[in-house]
């Protein structure tokens, strides 16, 4: 099998063994053993919490073994490979997880976003336009928007994407968006329940009814997860707990939209059907952040939704300090958040809800990968994913140090060089 070694690294991120890592002690033995103890670790955050939540090496090598992360370790130590690439002193992140997305749809919303910037509010509405734009896209023009944000993805350190329906809203459409999403990716989400769409304006119930029924039915096969947009405008608690426990009947698994507009019981639902992952998270109460800390359902937060909504950006810093698994995801859609760039949501996320570098690079790459139950990515241990990236910059804290500024130098997914 091909091997790469990657040596000279000055600043590895493994997010493995720290004690804020909470996805120590679960999952395959990933962990244990993954870091060549005569390795440097550097165990301060400088955060405040007790701990580094990144794992962080200084002086690392990663050798690289197939599409799979054979062994980490001291550059002194390092086994012979095939190919060598020398860091020289830069640092090397796990490929980002982004495990929220909405990326086929046609049309663009950029007069709404211009609305809102003169002073217009952000209303879930604004989604059906998206809906009759990509209605009328073939599969073909759906397909070549998607590969190309993949692809843009990519160049900004992207290597694992989750990715919802939810533009289509008929049978047909909704099937059509899943199965264009699984062609790409496993981590296939249906989201016949975004809105509801023009033609059933004055009966929402037999929407729902047609989302439990026909069209769970034509998406199931190509979906891992359902969702719901739970929220004034789009759907009720009452019916988010009908339709999640539809797609659970069906072998789904749930996630959640709540709490972007306003406050609501959404959280509360998702924490009791045992969801993975509640996102948006904009308007929590305390009783939220408590039932989020005793579950183990994450909360995603999606900073590039509160920067192109102008909406408040919620507190990560009263999260984290409570006990809850936070991830962050950029969301990217026409309507609240068209950036893919993982790197800007690191950045806000510092600047903006007060994480720590450390804590935003682990929601940006572990914490994505608790949110869809993955233990495979996110992390850099032997048996893991080779999903590397390689920066331009001696430390993750350039990421949000340098905003705006392309610092992804490498790219491997799966052990390929892609970039
Ligand atoms: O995650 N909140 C619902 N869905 C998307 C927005 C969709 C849109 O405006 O087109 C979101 O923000
Ligand atoms: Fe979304």
């Amino acid at each position: 099998m091909n091997t790469t070694l990657i040596t000279g690294i000055g600043e590895l991120t493994t997010n493995v063994g720290s004690p804020a890592d909470p996805i120590r002690g679960r999952g395959p033995d990933l962990r244990s053993d993954s870091a060549d103890a005569s390795a440097d670790r550097d165990d301060v955050s400088g955060s405040g919490r007790a701990g580094d939540p990144c794992g962080t090496m200084r002086d690392a090598a990663v050798l690289v073994e197939g599409d799979r992360i054979a062994w980490v370790g001291s550059p002194h130590d390092a086994p012979d490979a095939d190919e060598v690439v020398d860091a020289e002193g830069r640092a090397v992140i796990p490929g980002f997880v982004d495990s929220h997305s909405h990326l086929v749809f046609g049309g663009d919303r950029a007069a709404e976003f211009e609305a809102r910037m003169a002073g217009q509010r952000y209303a879930a509405g604004g989604i059906r336009s998206t809906v009759a734009a990509t209605r009328a896209a073939t599969d073909d023009e759906l397909r070549a928007r998607l590969r190309g944000f993949l692809d843009e993805m990519l160049g900004q350190g992207t290597t694992t994407v989750e990715i919802k329906s939810g533009y289509g809203l008929s049978v047909a459409d909704e099937e059509r968006l899943v199965r264009l999403a699984a062609e790409v990716t496993p981590e296939v989400t249906f989201l016949g329940a975004h809105v509801v769409p023009a033609e059933y304006a004055d009966d929402s119930e037999g929407y729902v009814d047609l989302v439990c029924g026909d069209m769970l039915d034509a998406c199931a096969p190509y979906s891992r997860w359902i969702d719901v947009f739970c929220e004034t405008g789009a759907f009720t608690v009452a019916q988010s707990r009908r339709i999640l426990d539809a797609g659970i009947a069906r072998g789904l698994r749930p996630r959640l939209h709540a709490s972007q507009l306003g406050p609501g019981d959404g959280v509360r639902l998702a924490v009791e059907l045992g969801a993975a992952s509640v996102d948006h998270g904009t308007y929590l109460t305390d009783a939220d952040v408590a039932a989020l800390a005793a579950s183990d359902t994450v909360l995603t937060l999606l900073p590039g939704v509160e920067f192109s909504t102008r909406q408040p950006y919620p507190d990560a810093r009263r999260l984290i300090d409570a006990g809850v698994t936070v991830a962050l995801a950029c969301d990217t859609n026409p309507g609240s958040s068209f950036t893919s760039s993982m790197p800007f949501c690191v950045a806000l996320a510092v600047r903006d809800m007060g994480m720590t570098p450390a804590e935003a690079v682990w929601s940006a790459t572990a914490g994505g990968a608790r949110a869809l139950r993955r233990d495979d990515v996110g992390i850099i241990a032997p048996g893991a994913r080779a999903d590397l990236v390689l920066l331009k910059a001696p430390t993750r804290i350039h990421l949000a140090y340098r905003p705006g500024v392309p610092l992804v130098d490498r790219v491997w997914k799966d052990g390929i060089a892609v970039r």
